[in-house]
């Protein structure tokens, strides 16, 4: 059985983030607990109609429905990890230490880390509904930004997502105005968890002795 196992929704301790509040991170934890379950249940629509080995004619219009719908849901259940786990509450600072990894990478992909910085901000305040997503290329250890429309136009596939920022207006609603998003990417960066993305980094350049085995 490929579908014995269903996802379960994580648990973040968010509470008294600087300026994203309690009720706003309450009904962001119902919401992304809604793509955990709708994914559990699309994976288990699809295998019904697999069950058979086959999917008839008459079953593709409700196979690709569903099929679509798992790459929005699973997208969004997964981006919505990386979101909250890239977060902490009682952070101090904004930006990286200049000696960490995420500071060296920027520094290197993009000249400056305020040059990153512009470029990170600038994407999450990309008129639509979606992410701005920092990956690490795994082959080179490179950074680059990209602008994700809903959860699943856009992702590279086999990139590193290393910081992710959920700019759907349900993230930030409650605590400002739908103008007032730079606000909110402001408030997100106060809330910061770099050791996180650090660790994330560290994944990213374990792949890249794997990827380059593969190229020669
Ligand atoms: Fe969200």
């Amino acid at each position: 059985m490929i579908n014995s196992e269903s996802y379960q929704a994580k648990e973040f301790n968010l509470s008294g983030l600087n300026g994203i509040s309690d009720r706003t991170l309450e009904m962001h934890f119902k919401l992304y607990e809604g793509y955990v379950s709708n994914t559990n249940t699309l994976t288990e629509k699809i295998a019904e109609l697999l069950f058979d080995g086959r999917v008839d004619q008459e079953e593709m219009p409700a196979y690709s429905e569903l099929t679509r719908r798992l790459g929005f849901e699973y997208n969004g259940m997964v981006l919505h990890e990386y979101y909250f786990g890239n977060m902490k509450k009682g952070s101090t600072t904004t930006d990286p230490e200049k000696t960490s990894g995420f500071f060296g990478a920027a520094e290197e992909s993009f000249g400056s880390y305020d040059i990153w910085k512009a470029d990170f901000v600038s994407v999450g305040k990309m008129r639509g509904v979606g992410w701005a997503v920092c990956y690490q290329n795994p082959s080179n250890g490179r950074l680059s930004n990209h602008w994700i429309t809903l959860h699943e136009v856009g992702n590279v596939a086999g990139f590193v997502p290393v910081l992710v920022l959920d700019v759907w207006e349900h993230a930030f609603l409650l605590d400002y105005k739908p103008a007032d998003r730079p606000r909110y990417i402001e408030a997100f960066f106060s809330n910061i968890d770099w050791a996180a993305c650090e660790q994330r980094l560290r994944q990213g350049v374990q792949a890249r002795p794997a990827a380059a085995a593969d190229s020669k």
